[in-house]
């Protein structure tokens, strides 16, 4: 019998930083891909989801694990919620990380307290966990303008091995909604964890002309 390959395990966590939509599509991407997810989420994106989409997020991992499960059709044993110190759950150890991690959408305060190597909460101590194993880690921050601050935590932490997604969608695509802007996002994120999808047309795979030219 040929072996199946192993499903890809992706940390994905949010916080609360505006672009919930973002993290919740690719939760359900990745759901609906062979890959075992383990999802965290802190407290400020509990409030920020029911701010921005009604949405009540349950505080229990397993009422959590149940709901996100149901919502997205998940496989038997596909998802586990984890809670914010359940530091026996795999991701608090560098013994049995996941294969890639996505903060997603990624506040300011949880990106400095990245570079600054503190590991307060589980969401902390799994990206730490990524940086000092070399794994992927995938920063999604969402802030407005930037201070000094922000600016330079991200490069401290590009430089220590994460790669920093900003949530900006290019118009190039002629999007028509805004799940239109948020998949323009998510398949970048996909790309980046290796995860397979169709969330649009790549680039110079279909005919794309200027519509002023398509006009004349
Ligand atoms: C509705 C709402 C929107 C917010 N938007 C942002 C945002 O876009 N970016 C950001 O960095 N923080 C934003 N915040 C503030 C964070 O939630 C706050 O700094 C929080 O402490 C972050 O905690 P966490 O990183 O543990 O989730 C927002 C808060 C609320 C209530």
């Amino acid at each position: 019998m040929p072996l199946m390959p192993a499903p890809r395990t992706v940390t994905l966590a949010f916080t609360g930083a505006s672009g919930l939509p973002y993290g919740l599509r690719l939760l359900e991407c990745l759901l609906a891909s062979p890959t075992r997810v383990y999802l965290l989420y802190s407290p400020a994106a509990q409030i920020v989801a029911r701010q921005e989409l009604d949405l009540t997020l349950p505080t229990q991992p397993a009422a959590a694990t149940a709901f996100f499960a149901e919502r997205y059709a998940a496989q038997p044993g596909q998802l586990t919620v984890f809670g914010r110190e359940d530091w026996y759950s795999p991701v608090a150890s560098g013994s049995n990380p996941a294969d890639a991690m996505a903060i997603c959408p990624c506040s300011v305060g949880t990106l400095g307290a990245l570079a600054c190597g503190l590991a307060d909460n589980l969401i902390e101590r799994a990206a730490d966990v990524m940086l000092k194993e070399r794994r992927p880690l995938l920063l999604v921050p969402r802030e407005t303008p930037l201070s000094a601050i922000h600016l330079e935590n991200m490069l401290k932490l590009a430089r220590a091995g994460a790669v920093i997604l900003p949530p900006a969608p290019g118009f190039y695509g002629h999007p028509q909604s805004i799940g239109d802007l948020v998949d323009f996002v998510v398949a970048r994120i996909l790309d980046q964890l290796g995860v397979g999808h169709t969330l649009g047309p790549r680039w110079g795979a279909t005919k794309s002309v200027p519509r002023s030219i398509e006009r004349t």
